[in-house]
C-alpha cells in the first residue's frame, strides 16, 4: 500500500532537462531523483542541484516561542507575515521567502488544552506575488487583489468564524484576530496560509508554522521536554543557482497551475540537510510534513529505531516501533528516539535513501537521562461503527487531457463553489468513504474534527466508472498500527475505498474538506461541508 505518485523522470543532459516518461514510482524513491510534476515546463533559469551542496554544514534552527501578553480578554499573541531574505544553506545566497517570523522558521505557538488564546495575524506582505499566480483558478482572478492571506490552524477545533475559511482572506496592510479555544487534546497542530487559489504559493513561499498543545495526560508521561523536544518541519523546494525559490509552472502563461510540486532540496526547519548536536539519551521529535505534494518515507540510520507515540490529533494508545514512517502532506508524527547507544557517533534521519538530518551524538549526557518507554500512553476507544447514522461516499476524481496532463481534480465531481452537499448534524457520527478513482494517493483532510480510520479496501474502479456499481475486491485492510489514533488527515490510496468514522463535535457552521496536496486543493479538490445545529 505504499503511496505511488505519477510523474516524469527527468534526465539532465547537455541540452538541459528532458522529460523521459510518465511512470509510477513509489513515493519512497522520490527524494533522490530530480522530479518534475506532470505538465510542468522545463525551467528557463539554471537550477541549483541540492545534492551538489555539502550536507550537514548548517546547524538545525529551533523555533522561537511566540510570546503571549495577557490582556483584558486573556492571552494574546501577534504574528506578522512579511517578506524576508534568509540563508537556506551555507553556500547558497540569501533566498527571498515569506514568513510568519523574521527567519524561515515561524514562531512556535505553545498552547494549553482548554486555555483560549487570541492571535492577531498581521498581513505585512508585499502587494505583488513573486511566484506564478494562476489567475484562471476559481477565486483567484484579476478581480481580486494579487496578494491575499488567511491563516488556518490545521487540526484546531475552532468555531467556523475562527477557522480561516479560504474566502476570508485579507490584503497587505490588514490584520485579523482569531480566537482559539483549544478545547482539544495535546498534540502538534500547525498553522498555514489558506487563501483561495493562492495557498499553494503562499505556503511554498514559507507561510507555515507549528503550534504545540499541552495537557495533563501528556505531562503524566514525563516525556522529554525543553531542549530534548525538537519540533521538525519538513518540506521540499527548488532553487535557482542564485538561491531563489523556483516554482515550476506549466509553461502556459494563461494557466500556470501544475498538478503537483516536487522540489529537489529537502529542508528541515528552513535549512537544507542540517545537523544538530544531541546527547546520548531519548529525544522527542515532533515531525510535520509541510510540503506541497511530497510524501516523506522517514527512517533512522545506524540501526537506531524510533517509536511513534502520537499522530495528527495526539497520543496513540501505546508506542509503535517506527521502521519506515510514511508521512503525507499535513500529517504529523510524535516520535521518541533513543541515542543512548550512539554516544560519540552520528545518526541520520533519512528520507528513503537520502540523509536529511544529521544527529551528532555527544560522548556523554548531562545528568538525569534515564527514561523508560511507557507501555501505554492514553486510553483510546474505537468509535463503534454502529454509532454512525449516515454513510457518505465521496469520489476522488481526476480529469486528464489528451497528452496525459491532469487538468482538474474534483470531489464527487463537484467544484468548490457549488452548493454544499455534506451537511452532518452537530454531535452526530458519520462514516465517510473516500472512493479513489485516480492514480495518486490523496491525503484527505477535514477541518474542525478528529476521526478514526476504519479500513481500506480495493474496489473495481473500471466497473464503478462504467456505472456497474461498487464491487469491492478482497477483504478490507486494517489501518497501520500508527493510524489507530485520532487523525485529521488520511492517506487514500488509488483504487481503494478508505473509510473513516467521524463525530461532528464542537460547533455548527461552514467548514471544508480537501486533499492536502496543495496543487490538487487549488484546482479544485476542495469542498465545503456544513455542520447543522
Ligand atoms: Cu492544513 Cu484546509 O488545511
Amino acid at each position: 500500500m505504499s503511496p505511488t505518485r505519477r510523474q516524469f523522470l527527468l534526465q539532465v543532459s547537455a541540452t538541459g532537462v528532458t522529460a523521459l516518461a510518465a511512470r509510477k514510482l513509489p513515493a519512497s524513491t522520490l527524494a533522490t531523483q530530480m522530479t518534475m510534476p506532470m505538465g510542468a515546463a522545463a525551467p528557463k533559469v539554471p537550477m541549483l542541484h541540492s545534492l551538489e551542496l555539502t550536507p550537514f554544514v548548517d546547524e538545525l534552527p529551533l523555533p522561537q516561542k511566540a510570546v503571549a501578553s495577557s490582556g483584558k480578554s486573556g492571552q494574546h499573541i501577534r504574528i506578522t507575515m512579511r517578506e524576508i531574505h534568509v540563508k537556506v544553506h551555507r553556500d547558497v545566497p540569501p533566498t527571498r521567502m515569506w514568513s510568519y517570523g523574521d527567519t524561515a522558521l515561524a514562531p512556535l505557538i505553545e498552547a494549553r488544552s482548554n486555555q483560549p488564546l487570541r492571535v492577531e495575524w498581521i498581513n505585512h506582505l508585499p502587494t505583488k506575488h513573486f511566484l506564478p499566480v494562476d489567475f484562471s483558478l476559481h477565486g483567484c482572478g484579476h478581480d481580486v487583489p494579487e496578494v491575499r492571506a488567511c491563516v488556518h490552524m490545521h487540526g484546531g477545533k475552532n468555531p467556523s468564524s475562527e477557522d480561516g475559511y479560504p474566502e476570508d482572506w485579507y490584503v497587505p496592510g490588514k490584520s485579523r484576530v482569531q480566537n482559539y479555544p483549544f478545547q482539544q487534546d495535546a498534540t502538534a497542530l500547525w498553522y498555514h496560509d489558506h487563501a483561495m487559489g493562492l495557498n499553494r504559493l503562499n505556503v511554498y513561499a514559507g507561510l507555515v508554522g507549528m503550534c504545540l498543545v499541552r495537557d495533563a495526560v501528556e505531562e503524566t508521561l514525563q516525556l522529554p521536554t525543553g531542549k530534548y523536544e525538537l519540533p521538525l518541519t519538513l518540506y521540499d523546494r527548488n532553487f535557482t543557482r542564485d538561491g531563489q525559490l523556483l516554482y515550476l509552472d506549466s509553461g502556459d502563461p494563461e494557466h500556470p497551475w501544475v498538478p503537483e510540486f516536487y522540489g529537489d532540496a529537502i529542508l528541515i526547519n528552513g535549512k537544507i540537510r542540517p545537523f544538530v548536536h544531541v546527547e546520548p539519551r531519548v529525544y522527542r521529535l515532533r515531525l510535520l510534513n509541510a510540503a506541497n505534494s511530497r510524501f516523506f518515507a522517514l527512517s533512522f540510520s545506524e540501526g537506531v529505531t524510533g517509536h511513534q507515540i502520537g499522530s495528527d490529533q495526539g497520543l496513540l494508545a501505546a508506542p509503535v516501533p517506527m521502521h519506515q514512517l510514511n508521512l503525507a502532506p499535513a500529517e504529523r508524527a510524535d516520535i521518541l528516539v533513543d541515542f543512548s547507544q550512539s554516544a560519540g557517533k552520528t545518526v541520520h534521519l533519512k528520507n528513503a535513501a537520502l540523509e536529511v538530518l544529521q544527529f551528532r551524538v555527544a560522548a556523554k549526557a548531562e545528568a538525569g537521562t534515564s527514561f523508560a518507554l511507557p507501555k501505554t500512553l492514553r486510553p483510546m476507544e474505537r468509535t463503534p461503527v454502529t454509532s454512525a447514522t449516515v454513510t457518505r461516499q465521496i469520489t476522488l476524481n481526476e480529469y486528464v487531457d489528451k497528452i496525459g496532463n491532469s487538468m482538474l481534480m474534483l470531489l464527487n465531481r463537484k467544484h468548490w463553489h457549488e452548493p454544499v452537499t455534506e451537511t452532518p448534524k452537530l454531535n452526530s457520527t458519520e462514516i465517510w468513504e473516500f472512493l479513489n478513482l485516480t492514480e495518486d494517493t490523496h491525503p484527505m483532510h477535514l477541518h474542525l474534527v478528529r476521526f478514526q480510520v476504519l479500513d481500506r479496501q480495493l474496489f473495481d474502479v473500471f466497473a464503478y466508472r462504467n456505472d456497474k456499481g461498487m464491487h469491492p475486491i478482497r477483504e478490507p485492510l486494517q489501518p497501520e498500527p500508527n493510524e489507530m489514533g485520532w487523525k485529521d488527515v488520511v492517506q487514500c490510496p488509488p483504487g481503494m475505498i478508505t473509510r473513516i468514522i467521524v463525530r461532528f463535535e464542537g460547533y455548527p457552521g461552514k467548514y471544508l474538506y480537501h486533499c492536502h496536496v496543495l496543487e490538487h486543493e487549488a484546482n479544485d479538490m476542495m469542498r465545503p461541508f456544513e455542520v447543522i445545529a
